[in-house]
């Protein structure tokens, strides 16, 4: 084993979501998450948060060193309000702009740097707490919680991705286009499939559910049963 890994508790049980840009990831692991009753990591998030907190201090995307000083630095926090979960960076709201494609693109770019990964693996693994997690993103079943009992890898066609983050983006007042979404969407899916370290791709051991066309309480259902066991 690993040493980074030596201090995670084991005993606590993780259900890994995996899967590119608009697969539904977010809403379906905060949904099983509720169900089960376990706390819920949106990696995302966290890449997300330091390419925001990167703009504001107007560093270089091109600058490795001073992103990984960011990674470290930026104080990153989550507060759940009703349905919404709300992230702080620095004490600072940050929710809306975290969601923009804008954001998301510079979170991709700095995920491609192995110090930037590595500064974040502890602060991952420290959201398993009894009585289990569920962890969203793109390495959670390879990398973060490779002994994770349950593994899930969710894909849905480019198409429909764009789709549903047209229609959340726009339900939340963004100013989007259909076309740029698909364009930033199949960018960000090379970008993140593509690079050297902590590449997207399932689990060997992961169970892959393609959601094209299903619905979510479908979609959430199924994972639930890949838990007993169940082929989806
Ligand atoms: O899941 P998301 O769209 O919020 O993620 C934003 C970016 O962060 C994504 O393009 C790639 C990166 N990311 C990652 O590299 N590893 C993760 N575990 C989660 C996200």
């Amino acid at each position: 084993m690993s040493t980074d890994s030596a201090n995670t508790p084991a005993s606590i049980p993780v259900l890994t979501i995996d899967g590119p840009s608009g697969s539904g990831k977010g809403t379906i692991s905060r949904l099983v998450a509720r169900e089960l009753g376990w706390h819920y990591l949106d990696s995302g998030a966290l890449y997300r948060a330091i390419g925001v907190a990167a703009g504001w201090a107007d560093l270089d995307l091109a600058d490795p060193a001073s992103l990984v000083r960011c990674a470290f630095d930026t104080d990153i926090s989550f507060r759940e309000q009703g349905d919404e979960l709300l992230v702080l960076v620095n004490g600072t709201d940050a929710t809306t702009e975290l969601r923009t494609e804008t954001a998301g693109a510079a979170a991709s770019a700095i995920a491609a740097i192995p110090e930037v990964r590595s500064a974040l693996k502890a602060r991952q693994r420290d959201f398993r707490q009894a009585p289990g997690l569920v962890a969203d993103g793109r390495d959670m079943g390879t990398v973060i919680f490779p002994d994770a009992a349950h593994k899930v890898f969710l894909t849905a066609s480019a198409d429909e991705r764009a789709e549903r983050r047209y229609k959340q983006l726009k339900d939340k007042g963004v100013p989007v286009t259909l076309a740029g979404l698909l364009r930033e969407i199949l960018a960000r899916d090379a970008r993140d499939a593509n690079r050297a370290v902590a590449p997207l791709r399932p689990a060997h051991d992961a169970v892959c559910i393609d959601t094209t066309g299903i619905g979510i309480d479908e979609v959430v259902q199924r994972v639930l049963g890949t838990m007993q066991g169940q082929v989806p």
